[in-house]
């Protein structure tokens, strides 16, 4: 429990109000205890599992919704926010310090991502924060690739749309999602974050399975 970052102001101010409320206080020491850095990795069911699903197009939304494990997943959420303001850990508070990505997704002059995040992980040793995480692209993702507050199905029919993914195919959105440093990055997240579910190499796999399915999208 001592390693839990409830000296921070922030999350300080969210235990009292759920305190306040009560119930809500079980659920939150809950979600807390989900950023241990020993929980269980959470693992990704292989794409033979879903061979069974006679419809085809049912097969694909379900490999989809297999591999929304992994993009739903904070490692890849906290970098994809509704808004232009990172955030962070297993709860998705808001980025601390609080930090304006503005449109170009690099941060303020003078106070860019590259001030604080390096070109790797740096393990901290402090209570609260095991490691600032690093990689020589940090950057927030574009407004139009904003994942946070949508649905499966929305995050999946936006990826598909070349006028909001950086006009990608399928195939280039697959090798993105293969060989994007900062992707990679949420397999080796540092020190204090669980890593993204199952491995990249296996998340590929589903993401070429749905492709190879016709790539369909759940409907919700
Ligand atoms: C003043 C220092 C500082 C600046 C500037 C900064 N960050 Fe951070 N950031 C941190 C620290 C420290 C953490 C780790 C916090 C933790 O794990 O509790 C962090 C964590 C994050 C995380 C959460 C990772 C995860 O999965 O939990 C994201 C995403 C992030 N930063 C994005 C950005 C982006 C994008 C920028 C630039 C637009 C940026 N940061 C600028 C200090 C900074
Ligand atoms: C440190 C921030 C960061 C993290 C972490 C991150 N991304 Fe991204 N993501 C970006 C940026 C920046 C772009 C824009 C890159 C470009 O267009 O060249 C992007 C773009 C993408 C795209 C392009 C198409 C689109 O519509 O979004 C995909 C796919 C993607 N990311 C998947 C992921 C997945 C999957 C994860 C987690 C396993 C992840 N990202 C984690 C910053 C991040």
């Amino acid at each position: 429990m001592e390693h839990l970052p409830i000296s921070r102001p922030g999350v300080a101010r969210l235990a009292c109000a759920a305190l306040l409320v009560g119930g809500l206080a079980a659920g939150l020491m809950g979600a807390f205890a989900g950023a241990g850095v020993s929980a269980e990795t959470a693992t990704l069911k292989p794409v033979s599992a879903f061979a069974g699903i006679a419809d085809q197009s049912a097969r694909s939304a379900a490999l989809f919704q297999e591999a929304a494990k992994v993009i739903e997943s904070p490692r890849c959420m906290n970098c994809h926010p509704a808004n232009r303001v990172p955030t962070q850990g297993e709860s998705r508070r808001e980025h601390i310090p609080f930090i304006d990505a503005t449109m170009e997704g690099h941060g303020p002059k003078g106070l860019t991502c590259h001030t604080c995040h390096q070109a790797q992980n740096v393990s901290t040793y402090s209570d609260g924060i095991g490691s600032v995480p690093g990689n020589g692209h940090w950057g927030l993702a574009p407004a139009s690739m904003a994942w946070q507050d949508k649905t499966t199905g929305g995050i999946c029919r936006q990826l598909k749309d070349l006028s909001r993914n950086g006009g990608r195919s399928l195939a280039k959105i697959h090798e993105h999602m293969m060989n994007d440093p900062l992707v990679g990055w949420a397999w080796e997240p540092g020190e204090g974050r669980p890593p993204a579910p199952g491995t990249q190499a296996q998340f590929g796999e589903l993401i070429q399975a749905w492709i190879d399915n016709g790539a369909a999208c759940p409907p919700e």
